[in-house]
């Protein structure tokens, strides 16, 4: 019990804490109907495709937003680009993504 109560508390929520900043940076352009790239990010089994679960630093979700704005690559291309905390929360998702909650696996991005 103690367990799993840990686990939660530590788990970034997809659906209350990523799946907003992914809708607000990144939905434009990965979302059905337009799949830049070959990705969307319009749930989160989606966009675990561009993840290695528990290691942000070859995830290609996490590494673009890392590039310096305006590099070929950097994600928005656009920009602007994510804030320090916004990249933290992605970093902590894709740090636990393979061990958190199921069900935050199967939510939608789209509210
Ligand atoms: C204005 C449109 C646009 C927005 C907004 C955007 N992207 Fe992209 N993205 C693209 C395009 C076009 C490509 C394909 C070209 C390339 O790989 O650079 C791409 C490619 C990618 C790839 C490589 C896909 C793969 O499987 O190799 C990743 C990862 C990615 N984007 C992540 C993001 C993330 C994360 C965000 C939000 C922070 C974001 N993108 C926002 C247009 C966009």
């Amino acid at each position: 019990m103690i367990t799993i109560a840990v686990a939660l508390l530590l788990a970034v929520d997809f659906e209350k804490q990523v799946a907003p900043l992914l809708e607000r940076s990144c939905l434009e352009c990965h979302r059905p109907g337009l799949i830049a790239g070959g990705l969307r990010v319009d749930t989160a089994s989606d966009a675990l495709k561009a993840v290695r679960p528990g290691r942000p630093q070859e995830s290609p979700l996490y590494t673009r937003t890392q590039l310096a704005a305006g590099k070929t690559g950097a994600m928005p291309p656009g920009g602007p680009p994510l804030t320090a905390a916004q990249s933290e929360v992605l970093r902590a998702w894709m740090l636990r993504a393979h061990t958190g909650p199921r069900v935050s696996l199967s939510r939608t991005a789209k509210r």
